[in-house]
């Protein structure tokens, strides 16, 4: 693989006496797209928080386009081109779906104060409100949008910052099957402009439609890296985490 986009060496993160990663080594190359799974409270979203500046690792170092970012905070690593969604995104209620959308900058998680936005990004959002099958709820206030449509608005989001690398957590967890479709689509546009992209996701489905490779986590530590057609015969996975899936028929 050519010189990563994300590279995480010996990475460990503990709250108190609960360790909830221990050596973990993770790279994403340039316009890779890799699930990160795993069953409930192994860590994931902990390990895109201390990949986003949203917390700090005990241990070990994350390397980000050239950058050791291991100390950095959100802002920084966001311009740097690093942006993270949430399981559960908030939205503000008194702006609407588009003016949120002109109000996101380069810096990420911030909403800059907008009473001249210029042509272009209105352009660019109405753009990016139609590729996400979002145009009729444009003048909605955000927060009133359904889970599965803030998730949708939460990736546009990320993308008015420009980012190299996107990490999504849960992206399709409560989102209506249409809308999943959508959001399907949308990724492999986002993929395409060559933007790489770290997916925490459960439904199975999804993962084999979109991801080349995929990162098994359990009880804090790597246990797979391998193409999602291999996840069904690795006897740890199925063991740790795919078992459980299927009992729920969350997997063929
Ligand atoms: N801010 C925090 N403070 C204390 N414990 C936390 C915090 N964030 C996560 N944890 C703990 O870390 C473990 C992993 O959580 P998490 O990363 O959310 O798992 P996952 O996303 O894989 O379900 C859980 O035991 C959780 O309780
Ligand atoms: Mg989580």
């Amino acid at each position: 693989m050519a010189e990563p986009v994300l590279k995480i060496s010996g990475v460990a993160k503990s709250y108190g006496a609960n360790q909830v990663l221990k050596d973990i080594n993770l790279e994403v190359g340039a316009q890779e797209i890799v699930g990160l799974l795993g069953p409930n409270g192994c860590g994931k979203s902990t390990l895109l928080n201390l990949s986003s500046g949203f917390a700090r690792a005990d241990a070990g170092s994350i390397i980000f386009g050239g950058h050791d970012i291991t100390a950095w905070g959100v802002e920084r690593i966001a311009q740097a081109g690093l942006v993270r969604t949430f399981q559960l995104p908030s939205m503000p209620h008194r702006m609407t779906v588009a003016e949120v959308l002109r109000a996101a900058d380069s810096r990420g998680v911030q909403f800059k104060t907008m009473f001249a936005p210029d042509r272009s990004s209105m352009q660019e959002v109405d753009a990016l409100l139609e590729g996400l099958s979002l145009s009729h709820v444009r003048n909605l206030p955000a927060g009133s949008l359904s889970g599965g449509q803030k998730k949708l608005l939460s990736i546009a989001l990320a993308l008015r910052t420009n980012p190299k690398l996107i990490c999504l957590d849960e992206p399709t967890a409560g989102v209506h099957p249409n809308l999943r479709h959508s959001m399907v689509q949308l990724l492999r546009r986002v993929s395409e402009r060559g933007i790489a992209l770290l997916i925490v996701e459960h439904d199975m489905h999804f993962i084999r439609e979109l991801c080349s490779r995929c990162v098994v986590l359990d009880r804090g530590e790597v246990i797979a890296n391998c193409v999602p057609a291999s996840l069904t015969s690795n006897e740890r996975v199925v063991e740790a985490y795919l078992g459980s899936a299927r009992d729920k028929g969350a997997i063929a």
